[in-house]
């Protein structure tokens, strides 16, 4: 059984659509995946109680209680791992994790560490997206899942949707067309990147 793990630091509305997805698919069967735990930086994070109720360990690990970003990252990476009995999970999902993650842990994660990103990448990395977007006069926007490199938003693309930005958006009406799509394209492609 490959286990996965999932960050969050919000709402959840991508990890719940993952975890409904491997429901409905039974992902035990195949490919043979076992949520095993969702992690969040944050104690207040609204998608924790929703991964409780589904029977799935929830812990968090409070970037605020770290001197700095690396101790931060050793101690995530020492529960996650922690969340395999080999010490190996097979994948571990970034799903609305808003922390900067050092070099370090991402080699330590290297090929199996996944993220989505709210726009069409390589456009708008980083923060505000759908604000940017609009002031660019963009006539589409998107989401990006992406293998996850040093570089920030960045690494190969393994799936992308894309929505029309409609006359008189607001960045939340904009956010709200995507993050539908997001839900879509993120268990498919990790249900994909688990059968290679
Ligand atoms: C999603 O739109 C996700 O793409 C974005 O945060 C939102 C989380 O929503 N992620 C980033 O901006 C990462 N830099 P959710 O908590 O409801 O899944």
């Amino acid at each position: 059984m490959k286990n996965i793990v999932i960050l969050i630091s919000g709402g959840g509305s991508n990890m719940a659509a993952i975890v409904r997805t491997a429901q409905r698919e039974h992902w035990e069967r195949a490919p043979g995946v076992r949520i095993a735990a969702v992690i969040s930086n944050r104690a207040d994070a609204g998608g924790l109680a929703f991964a409780r109720e589904q029977g799935i360990a929830t812990h968090v690990v409070d970037h605020k209680a770290y001197t700095d970003r690396a101790a931060f990252d050793a101690a995530l990476a020492e529960r996650i791992d922690a969340q395999d009995p080999q010490g190996h999970p097979a994948l571990v999902v970034l799903a609305g994790f808003m922390r900067v993650l050092t070099p370090d842990f991402v080699r330590h994660y290297a090929g199996r560490l996944v993220n989505i990103h709210p726009s069409l990448l390589p456009a708008f990395a980083g923060l505000h997206t759908h604000a940017r977007a609009l002031a660019a006069g963009c006539r589409f926007a998107g989401a990006t899942v992406h293998l996850v490199t040093e570089e920030l938003d960045d690494g190969p693309i393994l799936a992308q949707a894309v929505v029309p930005v409609l006359p008189g958006d607001t960045p939340e009406q904009l956010a709200a067309r995507v993050l539908t799509q997001e839900h879509r394209i993120y268990s498919r492609a990790i249900a994909d990147l688990l059968r290679r």
